[in-house]
């Protein structure tokens, strides 16, 4: 358990928005080293760790490194940088915070999102939201030439600024632990994995948040025989949400996906494989969560409509207010997780993944 809490904090504590991922690949290249027999780092910056098995058959696990990000698109003359949103934010949890900003020279420095004092906010504006074209980083520069000066111009990105913290026992807070509690997920289950039926490809994917990006070229490189998505999930169980919208819970598991989606067409996980995780959940005993999230999908949706079609499911791990400074989770659910990745991992043979794929009628 603390080894894995160690583990979160490393990852979650990396500055690494969409695109920008590097602090976060460093970090992984480094922990998947030891476990597997070959790392490649793609064009796009995926990390892809190989563990040869006892067959030809590829299994891919994905779980993404990026994170929620801005990116300036204008400093003012005051020296002031204006900003857009690279994945989805919601503009309430930005105002009041910390950031890091990165630089033109590779170095990050620290910024604030600034608000207006209640005292010289118009009567009658106070609890209106604020919108993200009216926020503006602080970087405590008085002038554009300063801000050049830093090494900060239009293109340049920023992450939230904010350390990893236990709060209660196993339940944890910080950033970015969508998605870095999968990527946690998939290199503890590395450390325990020993033989396997399968060859696997375990890949770090970059630009998830801003279109599952990173996961299609791997796929399309790997054309796996099945493939498992790490992801975080909704975990509405706080005050004022009901029981349905909870989606899930912390505490209670992991879960296994039936379907996600919304505006782009649903995603239905396959479901033998899905059914195939479960039934081994029970047999080793792992608590689980079966999930229907309405709104938000996982890399295991570019993954599966590749090529031939790809047997893909997802399992992920309840998080409360998911793209936020504040997320929240259990560890316990993560570490189950990762039992369950690697029991699927150990008992998907040639034999299961057959049942899966093409059936020839004559
Ligand atoms: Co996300
Ligand atoms: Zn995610």
């Amino acid at each position: 358990m603390e080894e894995f809490i160690q583990l979160l904090k490393r990852l979650s504590e990396a500055r690494g928005p969409s695109g920008f991922e590097d602090e976060v690949r460093e970090v992984v290249v480094r922990e998947m080293e030891p476990y597997v027999d070959e790392v490649v780092v793609d064009r796009w910056g995926n990390v892809i760790g190989v563990k040869h098995g006892a067959s030809e058959r590829r299994a891919m696990v994905a779980a993404h490194i990026d994170e929620i990000g801005l990116v300036v698109d204008h400093i003012d003359k005051e020296g002031f940088l204006r900003f857009r949103p690279v994945g989805g934010w919601n503009e309430v949890t930005l105002v009041g915070q910390r950031v890091w900003v990165k630089t033109s020279r590779g170095t990050w420095i620290r910024g604030v999102v600034g608000s207006t004092p209640p005292h010289v906010t118009p009567a009658g504006k106070e609890r209106e939201a604020p919108e993200i074209k009216d926020l503006f980083i602080d970087i405590g520069a008085s002038s554009r030439e300063e801000v050049e000066k830093l090494g900060v111009e239009v293109g340049s990105v920023a992450v939230l600024d904010r350390e990893f913290a236990v709060l209660n026992g196993k339940v944890v807070t910080g950033k970015a632990f969508d998605d870095r509690v999968g990527v946690a997920v998939m290199l503890y289950a590395l450390r325990q994995l020993k033989e396997l039926p399968t060859t696997l490809y375990a890949v770090a994917t970059v630009q998830e948040e801003v279109g599952l990006r990173g996961a299609q070229i791997a796929a399309e490189r790997i054309n796996p025989h099945y493939a498992i998505a790490l992801d975080t999930t909704i975990a509405a169980d706080v005050p004022g949400v009901g029981d349905r919208l909870h989606v899930t819970k912390i505490g209670k598991g992991p879960a296994i996906k039936v379907l996600d989606g919304g505006r782009g067409g649903l995603f239905i996980a396959h479901p033998q494989l899905r059914d195939h995780i479960v039934k081994i959940a029970r047999d080793i005993g792992v608590p689980y969560q079966l999930e229907v999230l309405y709104g938000g999908t996982t890399d295991a949706m570019a993954i599966a409509f590749r090529r031939e079609g790809i047997p893909a499911a997802t399992i992920s791990i309840p998080t409360r207010y998911i793209h936020s400074p504040v997320e929240v989770l259990n560890v316990e659910d993560a570490v189950n997780a990762s039992k369950l990745l690697k029991a699927v991992l150990e008992r998907t043979t040639p034999a299961v993944i057959d049942s899966f794929l093409d059936k020839r009628i004559k």
